[in-house]
């Protein structure tokens, strides 16, 4: 592993731009019925650098109050407001205005991401291109959003209409705020809905770069809401609130469950995009010069913060061996240190609670009997740096085959045979994603099928495309984002009879 002479990250250089957004933003604020205000308790709290553990910014830390004040809004908005009512084309033009102005400011945008979360500046511009990709297939799609006319007998005429919700808050996780904030309010603006955005706590600095843009594109007032805070206060205010019509989530399996108690009180819509422990299967006829550079990078982009991550590896008995191999060494390679870095292919995992998380978990993999074949603990600090790791030898019983981990830890497995590779894939409470490797085109299928997962890739991993649905089976979620029924989750489908 090349490491850079601890500490890892001495000082990090940041662009005149963004030291001067930072300059100007030594405390933000909130954006509620289209002003910038302070929290109402006046309260602040601070976003870190994981990198270097040093505050970036205050942050406004909304509660109750400030949750009431800017739903209020939003039901004017909604309720009274234009945008529900404009042309869809209208609609669209003012997104897309929204949507060049983001691209505009990619490279601040991606900088700023990486300083607040610790995700590489080149893992940082990927998921800016997909989250781009993502909110340009919504905002084109404004017009798409449709009933049908049902066949009825003579004297009848039945339809359907597709009808926004009202005021959507969309609660999102700090591990790629760009794409989930997009996922979020673009889907929702583009069906006619308000929207409140709610950033984590970790990481809110893009989310509030993103709505300046949103004031800037000119959308309604009270149309585009942002609510900086912690999870108890901010979240859940807005996950009991009786005006807010949805709540669009993704984050822990255990905080989804919370939410989705929550919303009884108004019968409110609920998608959850939840965690994974996603298996990763590998055949032994599988090509291996793509299947163990995937298996690596399955478990290690975002620093192995992501939902999707391939975070067991079941390998044919027969290949196991020479596959871990040559897994090892490609992951010995990886340059571990500043995120800001081009080379840099891990950084440092986002907050020091997700930093204590995964230290506990390298803890219960050689405390269960799982053998460490690289990695295995952390670096000196400041930053939460911890090495990738590869556990050999693991049950799928073990804790760490069990729990998603949320770091870049790998447990590998071994299997005998399709049906074994199936049974143990799919004895997991998740089933968000899952992966094939062979060059079987018959059993590539016919695992795909068999696997109880919402994604699975056949001989590639974590490709990723807005015209594709994306959610889980079994607790990895409820609902899916994106993919042909997109606004299905963002809409109400209402039947009208007209006698003639
Ligand atoms: P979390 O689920 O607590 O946080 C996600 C979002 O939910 C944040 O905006 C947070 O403020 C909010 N939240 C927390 N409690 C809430 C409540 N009671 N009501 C409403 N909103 C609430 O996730 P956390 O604690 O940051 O990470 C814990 C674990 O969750 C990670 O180790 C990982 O395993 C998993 N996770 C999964 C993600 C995914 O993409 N599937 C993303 C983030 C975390
Ligand atoms: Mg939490």
């Amino acid at each position: 592993m090349t490491l850079v002479p601890s500490p890892l990250v001495v000082e990090q250089s940041v662009s005149p731009p963004v030291q001067a957004w930072l300059d100007t933003h030594r405390e933000t604020r909130l954006l509620i019925g289209g002003e910038w205000t302070p929290a109402r308790s006046g309260k602040t709290f601070d976003t870190v650098n994981p990198s270097t553990a040093q505050p970036l910014a205050r942050v406004a830390e909304a509660d109750k109050a400030d949750t009431d004040a800017a739903v209020r809004a939003s039901r004017t908005a909604f309720d009274s407001g234009p945008w529900p009512r404009m042309s869809p084309h209208e609609r669209g033009r003012i997104m897309r205005r929204f949507g060049r102005l983001i691209e505009d400011h990619e490279d601040v945008l991606t900088e700023l991401e990486t300083l607040d979360n610790g995700m590489t500046i080149g893992t940082s511009k990927a998921f800016f291109a997909v989250a781009m990709e993502s909110y340009d297939f919504f905002a084109g799609q404004t017009t798409v959003v449709m009933g049908h006319t049902m066949p009825a007998a003579e004297g009848a005429f039945n339809y359907t209409r597709r009808e926004p919700l009202g005021v959507v808050a969309g609660i999102i996780p700090w591990n790629a705020p760009i794409t989930s904030a997009l996922w979020k309010v673009g889907p929702a603006l583009a069906t006619g809905n308000a929207v409140i955005l709610k950033p984590a706590e970790q990481a809110s600095l893009t989310c509030v770069y993103l709505a300046e843009l949103a004031v800037e594109a000119g959308f309604p007032p009270g149309v585009f809401s942002v609510l900086t805070g912690f999870g108890p206060g901010a979240g859940s205010s807005l996950a009991e609130h009786p005006e807010v019509d949805k709540i669009s989530f993704t984050g822990s399996t255990e905080v989804g469950k919370l939410i989705l108690r929550a919303s009884t009180g108004n019968l409110k819509r609920v998608t959850l995009e939840l965690g994974g422990k996603s298996p990763n299967v590998v055949f032994a006829d599988a090509d291996l010069d793509e299947a163990v550079p995937f298996a690596l990078a399955a478990f290690t982009t975002l620093t192995g913060q992501a939902c999707g991550a391939g975070s067991r590896l079941f390998v044919q008995r027969e290949l196991k061996d020479e596959f871990v191999d040559r897994l090892a060494r490609q992951a010995d390679a990886l340059v571990i240190g500043d995120p800001m870095l081009p080379e840099t292919a891990i950084g440092p995992l986002a907050s020091l609670e997700q930093f204590d998380r995964v230290r506990g978990y390298l803890a219960a993999g050689k405390d269960g009997g799982a053998v460490v074949r690289i990695g295995g603990d952390a670096i000196d600090g400041p930053g939460y740096f911890v090495r990738p790791t590869i556990f050999d030898r693991v049950d799928n019983s073990m804790k760490i085959a069990r729990e998603e981990i949320f770091g870049p830890v790998l447990s590998v497995i071994p299997f005998e045979d399709e049906d074994d590779a199936v049974f143990q894939g799919n004895d997991s409470a998740y089933g968000l994603g899952a992966s094939v490797w062979t060059r079987d085109v018959s059993r590539a299928h016919t695992v795909a099928h068999r696997l109880k997962a919402g994604m699975v890739w056949v001989n590639t991993y974590l490709a990723l495309d807005p015209t594709m649905p994306l959610g889980g089976y079994k607790q990895s979620g409820i609902g899916r984002e994106m993919g042909p029924n997109w606004y299905q989750h963002f809409t109400e489908e209402k039947a009208v009879y007209v006698k003639l």
